[in-house]
C-alpha cells in the first residue's frame, strides 16, 4: 500500500530518500489529480508506475481553479476509496495536502498562460487555467518529478502545462495519455456522478457526435459546417445546453481557416465540445490527423 503523506516537508524527505536509495532507477513520475479517482486516473498511474521507479499521486481539490458558482463545495470526495484505487494502480506515495498546507498565506504570485487559454474552457471559465497553472507549478516544485502524466480528456490543460514548462524552463517531461471511456463511449469524469439517469443517457451525445467527425471530414466539410453539424446533433437531445463546440489546430489551439475543407488542413485538429446537463458541465474531444 502507498505511503499517505499530508505535508510538503515529509513528502520532500520521502522523495529525497528514494532518490538516494537507488540512483540508477530513481526517476520520479507524478500524477496530479483532484481525487474521486476512476479508471482514467488509474491509467495515468499505471503508465507512471511502468515508466518510473517511484510514482507520486497528489489529490488536492484546488480552490483557486474554481470560479464563483462552480462546484468547489460539492466536488465529490472519497479518500478511502481513492487510496485503494491508487494502491491497485501502483502509486507509491499519495500526497493529500489540506488547503492550508498548499496556500498558507495570501498568495502574491500567479502563473498565467496566454493564447492557448483564450478559447474553449479558458473562455467559459475565466481564471480557471491561472489556477491550474499556479497549482501545477507549486506541485512540480514540491515533487520535482522527472515526468508528469496528464489525460487528453483535458486537452487544453495539456497545452497550457506544455507551454508553461517550455516558457519557464521547468525540467519536467509532460506525458499526454489517452482518454479512458465507459463501454458506451462516455468519457470518464469525477463529475459523472452528478448526472441523473436520464442525463447520463443523454450525455452519450458528446462522444457520439464526435465519433462522426472523421467521416464528415472525408466528405470535405469546412470548420463552420462541422461545428454546425456537431451543434445540431447535440441540440437534438432535450437536456443538452451547449457551452462550446469548436475546431482548433493542436497543440497551438488556434482557429482554422473556416472556409477550407478540413481534410486539407495539414495540422492536427482538436475537435472539442462542452455541454451542460442541468448543473453538470461535461467536456469531450477528439484529436484528428487529417490526410
Ligand atoms: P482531475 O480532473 O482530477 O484530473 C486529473 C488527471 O486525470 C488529468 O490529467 C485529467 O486529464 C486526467 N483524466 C480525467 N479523466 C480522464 C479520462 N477519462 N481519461 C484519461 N485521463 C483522464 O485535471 C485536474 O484534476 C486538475 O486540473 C489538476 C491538473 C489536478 C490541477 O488541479
Amino acid at each position: 500500500t502507498p505511503k499517505i503523506i499530508r505535508t510538503i516537508a515529509v513528502l520532500r524527505k520521502e522523495i529525497a530518500a528514494f532518490r538516494m536509495s537507488d540512483p540508477s532507477n530513481s526517476s520520479v513520475g507524478f500524477v496530479p489529480t483532484m481525487g474521486y479517482l476512476h479508471e482514467g486516473h488509474a491509467s495515468l498511474l499505471r503508465r507512471s508506475a511502468s515508466d518510473n521507479g517511484l510514482t507520486v499521486l497528489s489529490i488536492f481539490v484546488n480552490p483557486i481553479q474554481f470560479g464563483p458558482g462552480e462546484d468547489l463545495d460539492k466536488y465529490p470526495r472519497n479518500e478511502t476509496r481513492d487510496i485503494q484505487v491508487a494502491a491497485e494502480a501502483g502509486a507509491d506515495i499519495v500526497f493529500l495536502p489540506e488547503v492550508k498546507e498548499m496556500y498558507p498565506r495570501q498568495r502574491v504570485t500567479n502563473v498565467t498562460v496566454t493564447d492557448v487559454t483564450e478559447r474553449l474552457c479558458g473562455a467559459s471559465r475565466p481564471g480557471h487555467f491561472d489556477g491550474v497553472a499556479t497549482v501545477v507549478t507549486k506541485l512540480f516544485n514540491i515533487v520535482q518529478p522527472n515526468r508528469a502524466y496528464f489525460g487528453m480528456k483535458d486537452a487544453q490543460q495539456i497545452a497550457v502545462i506544455s507551454n508553461m514548462v517550455q516558457d519557464l524552463n521547468i525540467p519536467v517531461e509532460i506525458i499526454p495519455c489517452p482518454i479512458v471511456r465507459e463501454e458506451d463511449g462516455l468519457a470518464l469524469s469525477s463529475r459523472n456522478v452528478y448526472l441523473t439517469s436520464e442525463e447520463r443517457k443523454q450525455a452519450l451525445v458528446l462522444s457520439r457526435s464526435l465519433s462522426h467527425v472523421a467521416d464528415w471530414m472525408q466528405e470535405g466539410i469546412t470548420a463552420i459546417e462541422l461545428v454546425q453539424r456537431l451543434k445540431a446533433e447535440i441540440n437534438g437531445v432535450s437536456l443538452a445546453d451547449i457551452d462550446y463546440a469548436e475546431v482548433l489546430t493542436y497543440p497551438d489551439l488556434s482557429p482554422t481557416d473556416t472556409n477550407r475543407p478540413l481534410i486539407k488542413v495539414e495540422k492536427e485538429l482538436l475537435i472539442a465540445v462542452a455541454v451542460r446537463f442541468g448543473k453538470t458541465r461535461l467536456i469531450d474531444n477528439r484529436l484528428l490527423n487529417p490526410a
